[in-house]
């Protein structure tokens, strides 16, 4: 293994994964990959997981897959292999509701219809991503697609859930005496290579970060993915200096860098379809097979650790983390993040492009209200014993 941390420090294991019965749980783009073996061992602990997806054929198959494992008889495994069985019994997986995130209007149904049906919402984890290998615009707004995906999407979706996250973290007060509502941000390596013009030819600047989308400037691939990437982490900043404290809020938020994991990411098309023109052509079929050879890249399952440290391990509460980056797994590199990502002025200009993206795009004013008014969420509520965390 190259770059797949064999010799890194690692600060988690799945037997630090706490118990998740009756716990809720939302996974984006969780048919496949990191995100799939995120939900299954937030099941596999207890938990019942939404599998939020653009397709619905194939977030039913991952539904089968991980309910094969609710299913297995085989002792659960530490390694997470799929095929050992549950640790907490009593876990569901549901493949129940598509939602294509390149859609924010979708976003709005989706929560609106999972609310309907559900009182809770314990863990959110913002998964989903693309690398798109054309320049592709998003159905709404009609912004560089990567970007609406994987940040605009998660932000709403954010701002639709959080009066349920914060009920959630009240319910668990009171069942409990203590809260834990969690949301995941999943981003990706953006340390201090990013800054380095030897490793890193992109010219990261507040212009490529910000005018390059709003003009619509043609990016695609690992540039615009890398971008995606960094608005994650300037996002959950912003987040979770906006939510403040956990203990009195009830919202944890942090964000994490999976590793080098094989997946598709790398090559992954701009359709849910699997249309012949959305086929790989040869070149990127060799660069499929170097990224995913074991050299190079580590399995799914390790995937999702870091996933799964920042949703459930108990440390996370301990320490009181909040918007704090996780890379690899459960070590806290706040620090090394690249220039760019720790910006407090470039975030909070993403902040106010992405909120009136969000409210054009909606047409809603109100679209992104409940993370305008966080603040005086907590305000209103922090003198209150059952909002307290613990
Ligand atoms: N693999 C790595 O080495 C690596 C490294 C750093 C960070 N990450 C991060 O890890 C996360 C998971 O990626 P992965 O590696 O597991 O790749 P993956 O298997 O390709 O997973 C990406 C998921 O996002 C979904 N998705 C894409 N567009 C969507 C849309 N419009 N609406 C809803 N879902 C959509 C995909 O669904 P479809 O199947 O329908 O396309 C798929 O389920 C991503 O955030 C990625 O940036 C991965």
């Amino acid at each position: 293994m190259v770059y797949g941390y064999g010799g890194w420090k690692s600060n988690f294991t799945l037997a630090q994964m706490t118990d998740l019965r009756s716990k809720v749980a939302i996974v984006t783009g969780s048919n496949s990959g990191v995100g799939k073996e995120t939900a299954r061992q937030l099941a596999l602990h207890g938990a019942n997981v939404h599998l939020a997806c653009r397709n619905p054929k194939k977030a039913e198959d991952a539904a089968k897959d991980i309910q094969s494992s609710l299913d297995s008889k085989e002792p659960h495994s530490e390694e997470g292999d799929p095929k050992s069985g549950p640790k907490y019994p009593g876990g569901s997986v549901h493949a129940d509701q598509a939602v294509d995130l390149s859609d924010v209007r979708a976003v709005q149904n989706y929560a609106e219809n999972f609310k309907k049906g559900n009182d809770r919402l314990d863990i959110l984890i913002c998964n989903a991503a693309i690398v798109p290998p054309e320049f592709t615009k998003g159905k709404a707004p009609e912004l560089e697609v990567a970007f609406v995906t994987s940040h605009l999407s998660h932000m709403l979706m954010i701002d639709q859930f959080l009066p349920l996250l914060q009920s959630t973290a009240r319910k668990q007060q009171e069942e409990t005496g203590k809260s834990d509502v969690r949301v995941v941000i999943v981003a990706a390596d953006v340390t201090g290579y990013v800054d380095n013009r030897l490793l890193n030819p992109m010219k990261v600047s507040e212009e490529w970060l910000l005018n390059d989308i709003a003009e619509k400037k043609e990016t695609y691939g690992a540039g615009a993915y890398l971008r995606t990437k960094i608005c994650n982490v300037l996002f959950t900043r912003k987040l979770a200096q906006k939510l403040g404290d956990p203990k009195d809020n009830g919202v944890r938020v942090n964000v994490i860098h999976p590793g080098v994991i094989s997946t598709e990411i790398f090559h992954s098309r701009s359709h849910a379809d699997n249309s012949e023109d959305s086929k790989p052509g040869l070149g990127e079929r060799l660069v499929r097979k170097a990224f995913n050879s074991n050299l190079v890249s580590m399995p799914p399952p390790k995937g999702a650790w870091n996933s799964l440290y920042a949703a459930c391990a108990a440390e996370v509460q301990e320490k009181n983390y909040q918007g704090e980056y996780f890379f690899p797994w459960g070590n806290r590199r706040t620090p090394d993040i690249c220039k760019i990502g720790k910006d407090d002025s470039v975030a909070q200009k993403l902040w106010e492009f992405s909120t009136r993206q969000l409210r054009e795009a909606t047409g809603n004013e109100d679209a992104v209200k409940n993370l305008d008014n966080v603040g005086a969420y907590t305000a209103q509520h922090s003198t209150q014993p059952q909002a307290a965390t613990q």
